[in-house]
């Protein structure tokens, strides 16, 4: 099965009404949405999401951040989606963001980013198993899959 990515359109996202052109960005690149949800996340399940920053000071300010109002939650899954996504995110910061990436185009600031993406495959299992249950994530193919896929070897 083909790699698979946690990714989350943040509060300052939703608020900004930016989900249609985020969630394009990801389409346009051709990365396969395969699980959605809308949430606010509870206050001890974005501590959990976080809990490798336990300890660093910005720890209690991201957790009051990512819970602090609702958020797109998705699945992306293509071979390689978790590079993939975290370059058409981003460096962390939007004040250092490179123009044409989403927190690059989007963002200023340093407090709020937009958008969240796994770092790697490890951090992609754990968090797709705290929002899904293994049978919200659904199997399908794209009838345009042999094009953005395909090889011509
Ligand atoms: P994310 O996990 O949200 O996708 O972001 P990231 O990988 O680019 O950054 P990460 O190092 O995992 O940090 C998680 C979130 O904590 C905030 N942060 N603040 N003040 C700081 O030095 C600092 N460092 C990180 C950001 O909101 C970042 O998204
Ligand atoms: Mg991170």
């Amino acid at each position: 099965m083909a790699q698979r990515t946690l990714i989350i359109l943040k509060p300052d996202a939703v608020q900004r009404h930016l989900i249609g052109q985020i969630v394009s960005r990801f389409e346009q690149k051709g990365l396969k949405i395969v699980a959605a949800k809308f949430i606010q996340i509870p206050q001890d399940l974005a501590r959990r999401h976080y809990a490798v920053h336990e300890g660093k000071p910005f720890f209690e300010g991201v957790v009051e951040y990512l819970a602090s109002s609702p958020v797109l939650v998705m699945v992306l899954q293509a071979d390689g989606v978790i590079n993939m996504a975290r370059k058409l995110m981003g460096k962390t910061f939007g004040n250092e963001a490179e123009p044409g990436t989403i927190r690059g185009d989007f963002g200023a600031c340093r407090g709020y980013n937009l958008v969240h993406g796994s770092d790697s495959p490890e951090s992609a299992a754990f968090e797709i198993g705290l929002y899904f249950k293994p049978e919200e994530i659904v199997d399908y193919t794209l009838a345009d899959e042999d094009w953005l896929y395909g090889s011509n070897e």
